[in-house]
């Protein structure tokens, strides 16, 4: 695979999960050194491990992005252990498991849901922006999700907490431009681990992670350098208009 990152280093936020370890070797393929951080460690931990075995170079840890000492610390690590963070994929991300109409949501839950979904990202550019403006440059990649641009019934926290993502990732894209900061987001659709028929897309079938991981890199790479203050749409189409035809 072509080495777009060599050289540069990562941190990914919510590696443990379904998209995250797929995001992680993609960029390491690479050639991004990766700081692998999950709330739970010890998926990072293996993921980085494995990575260190091929031949990569991965470093990891235990992360909550809500909290605001652990991200302090856990980027000082990294950069202590791999280098001054070039790539920061704010991937960490809280979905309801049950469905429920918001006027049922409890306050504690919708405020969990955008504390993790919105504060995280917030908190975690909130770090890592003075090294980025001092070394003048940067990029940032924001996990949202076409909930945040459509809606999505039943789930009106988690739709809401994606929509301030892109708004605040468009409005930091303006902010940090003048110092050669790229800001944008991804908006997957459905993503699940092996692809299966969806007719709610145009492409007929649900993506995979792996699907999410390519344009991550690719807006991670130089070849981005001119692309800031977008989201894009990993949906197989979903989100373009209405299935109607019968034909
Ligand atoms: N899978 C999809 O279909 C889909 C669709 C749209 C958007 N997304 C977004 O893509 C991102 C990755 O999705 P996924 O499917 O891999 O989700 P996932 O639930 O499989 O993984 C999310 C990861 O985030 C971690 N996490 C949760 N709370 C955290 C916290 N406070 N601090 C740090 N880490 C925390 C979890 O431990 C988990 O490993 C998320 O932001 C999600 O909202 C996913």
């Amino acid at each position: 695979m072509e080495k777009r990152l060599a050289g540069k280093v990562a941190l990914v936020t919510g590696a443990g999960g379904l998209i995250g370890p797929v995001v992680v070797r993609r960029l390491a393929e690479e050639g991004a050194a990766v700081a692998v951080t999950d709330l739970v460690p010890d998926t990072a931990e293996s993921l980085a491990a494995d990575i260190n075995n091929a031949g990569g170079r991965a470093w990891a840890a235990g992360l909550d992005v809500t909290s605001e000492e652990e991200v302090g610390a856990v980027f000082a690590a990294a950069e202590q252990q791999l280098g001054p963070i070039d790539i920061l994929v704010n991937n960490a991300g809280l979905l309801r498991q049950r469905s429920e109409p918001f006027q049922l949501t409890e306050d504690s839950v919708w405020k969990r849901i955008l504390e993790v979904n919105l504060g995280g990202v917030m908190i975690c550019c909130s770090r890592i922006l003075s090294g980025m403006i001092t070394r003048k440059r940067g990029k940032i990649i924001n996990l949202a999700s076409i909930a945040g641009v459509s809606g999505l019934p039943g789930w009106a926290d988690y739709a809401a907490a994606k929509a301030g993502v892109i708004g605040f990732s468009r409005t930091l894209a303006m902010e940090t431009g003048r110092y050669g900061i790229t800001v944008n987001c991804v908006s997957p659709g459905m993503i699940q681990k092996e692809t299966s028929a969806n007719s709610g897309t145009w492409l007929g079938r649900s993506g995979v992670p792996a699907d999410v991981a390519a344009l991550i890199a690719f807006l991670a790479s130089p070849e981005a350098d001119y692309i800031t203050g977008g989201n894009y749409m990993v949906d197989g189409g979903r989100t373009i208009g209405p299935h109607g035809a019968t034909w």
